[in-house]
Parts: C-alpha cells; sequence; structure tokens
C-alpha cells in the first residue's frame, strides 16, 4: 500500500487504508491506557489555523504530546505580519515547512489545504477548508465512532439533519460512506440547505442510495445513525421566525429519541448550539463526546502514519 502522505481529502482513503488507520486508532488507544509514548520526541508538528477551533486544534495538539512530540501553534494566522502584508498562502507553507516535519491546516478558503500540499515539503493535514469545503479528519473519526458503536458500516442506514448545504463534516463522510457497501443515506433538511449536487452526484456515481427528505419524523425509526449538525442563524439573515421554526423541525429531544431504534446512535460534530435537547446527554445512544476522544486516537493514528 503506498505510504499516505498528505490528508486532504475524504476520497483518498481507500478501503484498506481505513482498514489501516482503525487498526491503528486501536493500537493508540492502548498506547493512551499507558499515559502515551515518547517514540516521536524529535517531531515538530505545526498547527497553523486561519480560523477558529477547540476541538480539531487541541485534538491535534494533544495527539501530538501524547506521542512525545512538540507543537507550535497559531489559532490567528490570519494575523501573522506576513500575511497581512499580502504574503500568499502557498508562501508562508514554503517557510513553515522549514520549523516543522507536518503541518496541519485550517483555511478560510475551499482548497486551501490542497494549494498548501502541492508547495510543502512536509505533509500537510486538512483541519478543516472554508465553508462547503471539506473536514477529513473530524469525517475519519466519525467513521471510526461508527464502527466502534454499530461493528459494521456496510448496510448503514444514516440520517444527515442540519445544514447540509456548507456542513463540511457531512460532505467529507459522504464521501468516506460512498467506499462501503448497501448503505442508505437520508439527506434531511429544508429545500435552501440541502446537500449539494456535487455530493448527489458523487454517490449516484458510486451507486449509493439516497434521497433527499424534509420531514425527520418520517424517517427517525428507520434510520441506524442520525448525525445531526449545527444550523447557524446567520445564514437567515433577518428571517427570525424561519431559523426558529428550522430549529424547531430539526430538534433532537427525548420524544424523538422514543422513537429511535434502541441500537441506533446519535452523533454530532460538534460544537452544538440548538440541535439537541441537553437531556438526550444521558442517553447511551447519545454518541458526541465520544467522537471526541475518538478524534484523538484518530489523529495519533494519522501522524504516526504521516510521519
Ligand atoms: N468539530 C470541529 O471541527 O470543531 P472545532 O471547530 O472546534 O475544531
Amino acid at each position: 500500500m503506498p505510504k499516505l502522505q498528505h490528508v486532504i481529502e475524504a476520497q483518498q482513503f481507500t478501503l484498506p487504508l481505513l482498514h489501516e488507520l482503525f487498526q491503528t486508532a486501536d493500537q493508540m488507544e492502548k498506547i493512551l491506557e499507558r499515559g502515551g509514548t515518547l517514540d516521536y520526541q524529535n517531531k515538530i508538528m505545526a498547527s497553523l489555523f486561519y480560523a477558529p477551533s477547540t476541538r480539531t486544534r487541541f485534538s491535534f495538539e494533544s495527539a501530538m504530546f501524547r506521542l512525545g512530540g512538540k507543537v507550535i501553534s497559531t489559532e490567528q494566522a490570519h494575523l501573522f505580519s506576513s500575511v497581512i502584508g499580502g504574503e500568499t498562502l502557498e508562501d508562508t507553507i514554503r517557510v513553515v515547512s522549514n520549523f516543522c516535519d507536518v503541518i496541519v491546516l485550517r483555511h478560510t478558503e475551499v482548497g486551501a489545504a490542497k494549494r498548501a500540499s502541492l508547495v510543502a515539503s512536509v505533509p500537510v493535514i486538512n483541519a478543516g477548508d472554508g465553508k462547503g469545503g471539506q473536514h477529513p479528519t473530524q469525517a475519519l473519526l466519525d467513521l471510526y465512532t461508527i464502527y466502534k458503536e454499530l461493528g459494521y458500516i456496510d448496510g448503514l442506514k444514516i440520517a444527515f439533519v442540519g445544514d447540509l448545504e456548507q456542513g463540511r463534516t457531512v460532505r467529507s463522510l459522504a464521501y468516506l460512506l460512498g467506499k462501503f457497501e448497501r448503505v442508505m443515506i437520508y439527506f434531511i433538511a429544508p429545500d435552501f440547505l440541502q446537500i449539494r449536487e456535487d455530493i448527489q452526484d458523487y454517490l449516484t456515481r458510486h451507486n449509493v442510495w439516497f434521497t433527499l427528505e424534509s420531514d425527520l419524523n418520517k424517517v427517525v425509526s428507520e434510520v441506524d445513525v442520525i448525525y445531526v449538525t449545527r444550523i447557524e442563524k446567520e445564514r437567515f439573515g433577518d428571517k427570525v421566525e424561519i431559523y426558529d421554526e428550522t430549529v424547531r423541525n430539526y430538534f433532537i429531544d427525548g420524544k424523538l429519541l422514543s422513537k429511535m431504534k434502541p441500537k441506533s446512535i446519535i452523533m454530532h460534530p460538534l460544537p452544538r448550539l440548538n440541535e439537541i435537547s441537553p437531556e438526550v446527554d444521558d442517553d447511551p445512544r447519545a454518541v458526541y463526546f465520544k467522537q471526541t476522544k475518538n478524534g484523538l486516537l484518530i489523529r495519533m493514528a494519522l501522524l504516526t502514519m504521516l510521519l
């Protein structure tokens, strides 16, 4: 199997590579139980974030520390004097490549990670590029969570709920699910937040069954996974009543939970706003905080595979 060089988009992960990644993540869990390792103590990771993050940045940094490595970090790369002075992303990446062994990049522009990988002399990991771009490491940890919780991915029935038009985690996870057999995907959103045609075309090309639906109640008792995403108020401008109605229609509470299968799970990439009632948190089917723990394992695994 060719060595993993960069992590840019979900499509690049073949089934054998996913298998290797999940096995490595399982090993990382054992290493973590022992308190970590010093194997990567001569390695440096740069987290170069042009946009805010809590989970992705901290879990990558924690992952690198648990591997014994070192971290140089910023969440305000857009305020670098060189960037304000007009330096291109390509030049910044060429420079930062000299100071580290791997770059974790979050950027506001779709395609930024790909551009960075073309000029970097070290591996680049896409930690989220733009609205409507991709967030492949989130999708990998999501897929790992589904596998750990349910024990299968082939034959999975999953409902994506919320802002599917801009949600990059949904886009990346849809690309990954397209690699498995007999997966059924329900995209649940009002028309103006529905999944874009590029993902629909990809799934059609890969013979994945999917449907666009606006009513969550129609599928809640059918699916194995409800994957909820954030609905941002600013997307609605001054149409506050439409925002309120949308949030109400897709709200996950105890009543909805009672209609779900006993062995199903509820996921969310976090942060949540008003999508899931706190009363759901203690239900064993709510796995959104487990996702963050799995994120640490997947990111440790990715770093070891790249380094
Ligand atoms: N899930 C996720 O990407 O969260 P952050 O924006 O906090 O990294």
